[in-house]
């Protein structure tokens, strides 16, 4: 049987899912994990670089994993883990850190931005996030990593690592390259006309799978709108082309097509139709929502999805690291 290609790809357990993340890269991961070997991990470790509150991280590394799952991620398909439970990326990561040099990361731009942020907490493992992200990759030998436009950068960092340690020691590592499946990724419109829906930006404006029917009617009602075309056939200003594209994501295409022909013969309610994608939009949300708040609860399901993740990822950085221990010389008898 020929081998399945290999994906890998982190999450941070911080923030809630939203709407953006559920078009953009889960529905992505879901289809991966019908033809590829999957490897997908919570990051954990990852996140104590910004020092969180940990009382809060077991929560929020199974809220993930349950949004993960209700979004379609089946963890007998695809191996879902969490990063503390899988040692042998930090055993990797330590030997990647030789191959890493500190005026690069020292330039890598999202290092700047949280030096920036937080001039306070400038600590090393901050600087050597993309060491920890390499390893993460590198572990399983995948050359496919389904990540957004602002992990770019990080893999580009991967890559060299691969390069130089394959270079340096013996051809162990693929290089890892961005991967979405061939299809261009969906940008889900942010609700207030400005940019796409993000963790950090306007939380009202970002529609999240934990939001209630009354929360999710109630931002999409707020959303930016105006007095209506008053030429037939004209052109959408942006902010409402967006309400268009969010339609288009959860309604029926009659639906669409019905505020189409209103908005081109200059009869369309914006109100209305704030109250049709309010509805339609509660109405996508809330299975996931509710499938996600169950699985959150069973602590005994998510503990042996868990273990099961873990000790498939281990399997597979068990073998990369008997050959990177083999290629650097690190095996005495
Ligand atoms: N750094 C990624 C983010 O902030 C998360 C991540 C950690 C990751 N390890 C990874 C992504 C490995 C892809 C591959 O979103």
């Amino acid at each position: 049987m020929e081998k399945k290609q290999i994906v890998m790809s982190g999450i941070r357990p911080t923030g809630f899912l939203h709407l953006g993340n559920y078009f953009g890269a889960m529905r992505n991961y879901v289809k991966m994990q019908e033809e590829y070997e999957c490897y997908f991990m919570v990051a954990d470790l990852h996140s104590l670089t910004t020092h969180p509150d940990t009382k809060t991280l077991a929560e929020s590394v199974r809220r993930v994993l349950a949004e993960n799952i209700a979004c379609g991620l089946d963890p007998e398909k695809a191996a879902l883990y969490c990063q503390s439970h899988v040692k042998e990326t930090t055993e990797l990561y330590l030997y990647l850190n030789m191959l890493a040099y500190k005026g690069e990361l020292e330039k890598t731009p999202t290092f700047k931005d949280k030096v920036r942020q937080h001039p306070d907490n400038v600590n090393a493992g901050l600087l050597t996030y993309p060491v920890l992200m390499a390893a993460d990759i590198l572990l399983h030998r995948a050359a496919l990593v389904p990540v957004g436009k602002d992990q770019e950068q990080h893999l580009e960092i991967a890559r060299n690592y691969a390069q130089r340690f394959n270079k340096r020691y013996a051809e162990v590592f693929p290089e890892p390259y961005p991967f979405n499946f061939g299809h261009q990724l969906v940008k889900v419109p942010s609700l207030d006309g400005t940019g796409k829906m993000s963790k950090s930006e306007n939380q009202n404006a970002t529609i999240y799978l934990a939001d209630t029917d009354e929360l999710i009617r109630k931002k999409v009602m707020k959303a930016k709108t105006d007095g209506g075309p008053t030429e037939p056939n004209s052109e959408k200003p942006d902010y409402i082309e967006n309400i268009f594209n969010l339609m288009k994501l959860v309604s029926e295409p009659s639906v669409i097509q019905k505020y189409e022909e209103d908005f081109n013969n200059c009869t369309i309610r914006y109100g209305d139709m704030k109250k049709q994608l309010g509805e339609d939009m509660a109405k996508f949300i809330a299975p996931i929502r509710e499938k996600a708040e169950a699985i959150q609860n069973d602590h005994i399901y998510l503990k042996k999805v868990m273990e099961a993740g873990a000790e498939k990822a281990r399997i597979s950085a068990g073998k990369t690291l008997d050959e990177v221990r083999k290629a650097m010389g690190l095996i005495y008898y």
